[in-house]
């Protein structure tokens, strides 16, 4: 998955991806990072990005990745790793910094914004704002 829409401080990366960059928005980045975990999916993603300079694509883990670094964090997985997602994103994530889930909503936690893309599959990005010390704002 990709995708980092503006509000990218300069002194850091705009975010990590997680998933594969199927269908998404590369043009619209500055500067990003993508990581997939399929193999063929990896591929695939690179065949598809190789004229993107902007984004450097890896074959990884999400998990295993350091997201202290990054205002945006967009994730496109499945409803079962969502609150490793949270909770990730919770204790890594910088304040003011900006949780994105295409599709799938984090447990137990409202989304400070819908967003209807309006595509034929009709997709729905959930944004979450995070706080201080990786705690959500109050209000
Ligand atoms: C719902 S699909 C995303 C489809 C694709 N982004 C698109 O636009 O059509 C989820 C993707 O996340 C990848 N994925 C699942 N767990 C992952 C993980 N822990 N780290 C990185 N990628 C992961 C899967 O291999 C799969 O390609």
């Amino acid at each position: 998955m990709l995708g980092a829409p503006g509000g990218v401080a300069e002194d850091r990366p705009a975010h990590p991806d997680h998933g594969s960059p199927l269908g998404t928005e590369p043009d619209l980045l500055d500067h990003d990072t993508g990581i997939e975990l399929a193999p063929a999916t990896w591929a695939i993603g690179r065949l598809l990005l190789r004229r993107h300079a902007n984004i450097e694509w890896l074959r990884g883990d999400l998990f295993a990745a350091d997201w202290s670094g990054y205002d945006l964090v967009y994730a496109f997985l499945s409803p079962v790793p969502m609150a490793a997602v949270w909770a990730k994103a919770s204790a890594e994530m910088p304040p003011d910094s900006t949780l994105v889930s295409n599709s799938f909503e984090v447990p137990g936690h409202e989304p400070d914004a819908v967003i209807d893309v309006g595509d034929r599959r009709g997709t729905r990005l959930f944004l979450y704002r995070m706080g201080a010390r990786g705690e959500r704002r109050s209000g």
